[in-house]
């Protein structure tokens, strides 16, 4: 059997196994250990009494779970259950009889025969393993027979990241979450997953530009092909579905850079009235601005890099949706790999706790300098769907709670100009991605468009005076004189 090696610590009072649901905590935990021998042979240590009745004596539960390598039914036991093996204190032989040697016991002792893993941390433990044993073969065989819950090797799943998953779904009100490597890693492994050789996606033109170059480059090796659309024009997706036998429509809302938004509600009757799914990037709004799934979306992916981690300091992305479509993604995964690793998926579970923080204050910061920028003089363009400029600013306001922290502009002038402006900044770092409590800013066409010549650029409507300014938590006053001094200088 595959130990999860999320270790649960439990204080067995009377109290406790006198409650309703006495009789499923004690046969999980019979059930977990064989128990039923080591009450036979041990029950003075135990002090169960034929009625369960415990005493207070410190029980160790080492959960061990099944992560189902098919789409299986088995599901992981939710906190506080528990299949796995019980020991308790002085039940187990801590001799290490049958390790002679150092060389054995450097690489044994103290864990083989079971770990004391404080479990009443707050925080929850790193799991950090690429396998997990099996205690007996019976177990494995359990296992395989899907009858128990375990883990059996690091791309098929850890507890650590389970944590990150669960609460992924539950901010996303989703049934299943699977966290991968990075965001570009998800949504590549989702569109394999989910569109079949020679299939159609439908897609909008502003968009990140690695996902840009994964469906113009990558998905025509599979024979997939796309339509392209205005991320505003509902007739050109209409004309799409009814040309084309289209398996999925994949939109970032709001969009890279232009934030340009989708109406989530809308493209999804009219694609599921064609049988097509549809999936949302919802990288720049997060679960916090936008539930794309309660709006009718299928799925709903992050570049968890950005706010969901909020500090730049991991790569991550996750997908978030029903049972039965993200078990496809997952099998997948399985295979393809670009595992997030437990020590990415504790960074994340960190960075979560203040998500709904963070980016309350980056939007109220946001929408104060969008309002500020568009009114100065050296400034032609802002681009922000809080706005009442802005060309989705109905729709932002009716599908988003907040709009989010990051303002893109367009400098009256040139590419120098721009460069100038740029270069005066003294708070936020030039560099490419956004999200994180340091502010950033950079220019578009040199970040991300540098290689394409000018003309190119424009096709994508990518022009040299655009700024991206993407706000951390700085306060806000700061953040506007920096802005303002450095507009004063250009
Ligand atoms: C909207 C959007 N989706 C996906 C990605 C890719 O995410 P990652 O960098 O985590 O692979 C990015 C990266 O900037 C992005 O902006």
């Amino acid at each position: 059997m595959e130990q999860r090696s999320a270790i649960f610590d439990y204080q067995l009072h009377q109290t406790l196994i006198q409650t309703k649901n006495r009789d499923k905590y004690i046969k999980s935990i019979m059930s977990a250990f064989d128990f039923s021998a080591a009450f036979a042979t041990t029950p003075s240590k135990f002090g169960f009494k034929s009625q369960h009745r415990v005493s207070t004596r410190r029980v160790r539960i080492v959960a061990s779970s099944l992560w189902p390598n098919t789409n299986s039914v088995v599901s992981p036991p939710s906190p506080g259950e528990s299949n796995g093996a019980l020991e308790v204190n002085g039940a187990v032989d801590k001799s290490y009889s049958f390790l002679k040697c150092d060389g054995s016991k450097t690489v044994h002792a103290a864990e083989r025969l079971g770990r004391g893993i404080v479990t009443d941390a707050i925080t929850t433990p790193v799991v950090n393993t690429s396998v997990y044993f099996f205690k007996k073969t019976a177990d494995l065989i359990d296992w395989k027979e899907k009858r128990q819950f375990s883990y059996e090797y690091g791309r098929y799943g850890n507890p650590t990241t389970t944590v990150l998953e669960e609460k992924m779904s539950a901010l996303e009100g989703a049934e299943s979450t699977l966290f991968l490597a990075s965001g570009m890693c998800t949504s590549s492994v989702m569109f394999l997953a989910l569109v079949p050789a020679g299939g159609h996606i439908v897609t909008t033109t502003d968009c990140y530009r690695r996902t840009r170059i994964f469906i113009a480059n990558m998905l025509p090796k599979m024979g997939i092909t796309a339509t392209i659309i205005d991320p505003a024009d509902i007739d050109a997706l209409e004309a799409a579905l009814e040309n084309n036998k289209v398996s999925l429509f994949f939109t970032e809302t709001p969009t890279n850079p232009f934030q340009r938004c989708v109406d989530i509600k809308l493209v999804s009757e009219l694609c599921h009235r064609k049988g097509a799914l549809v999936c949302i990037d919802g990288t720049f709004a997060t679960p916090i601005n936008q539930k794309a799934l309660s709006l009718g979306a299928d799925l709903v992916v992050n570049s968890a890099t950005k706010y969901i981690a909020g500090h730049h300091d991991v790569l991550a992305g996750c997908i978030s949706g029903s049972e039965k479509l993200i078990s496809k993604v997952r099998s997948f995964h399985f295979i393809l790999g670009g595992t997030l690793s437990p020590n990415s998926a504790y960074l994340v579970i960190r960075g979560m706790k203040t998500l709904h923080l963070r980016v309350q204050h980056q939007n109220s910061t946001a929408l104060k300098l969008a309002k500020l920028l568009e009114t100065h003089p050296k400034v032609q363009r802002v681009y922000y769907p809080g706005l009442p400029s802005h060309p989705e600013y109905a729709l932002a306001k009716r599908q988003m709670f907040g709009f989010g922290g990051v303002v893109c502009f367009d400098i009256d002038g040139d590419i120098m100009r721009t460069i100038k402006f740029v270069d005066a900044l003294k708070i936020p770092y030039i560099a490419p991605s956004f999200g994180g409590v340091e502010s950033v800013v950079n220019q578009p066409a040199i970040m991300s468009y540098w290689d394409l010549q000018r003309l190119e650029r424009e096709k994508y409507k990518i022009y040299d005076n655009t700024v991206r300014f993407c706000v951390g938590v700085e306060t806000y006053e700061d953040l506007k004189d920096d802005i303002l001094q450095a507009l004063e200088i250009i």
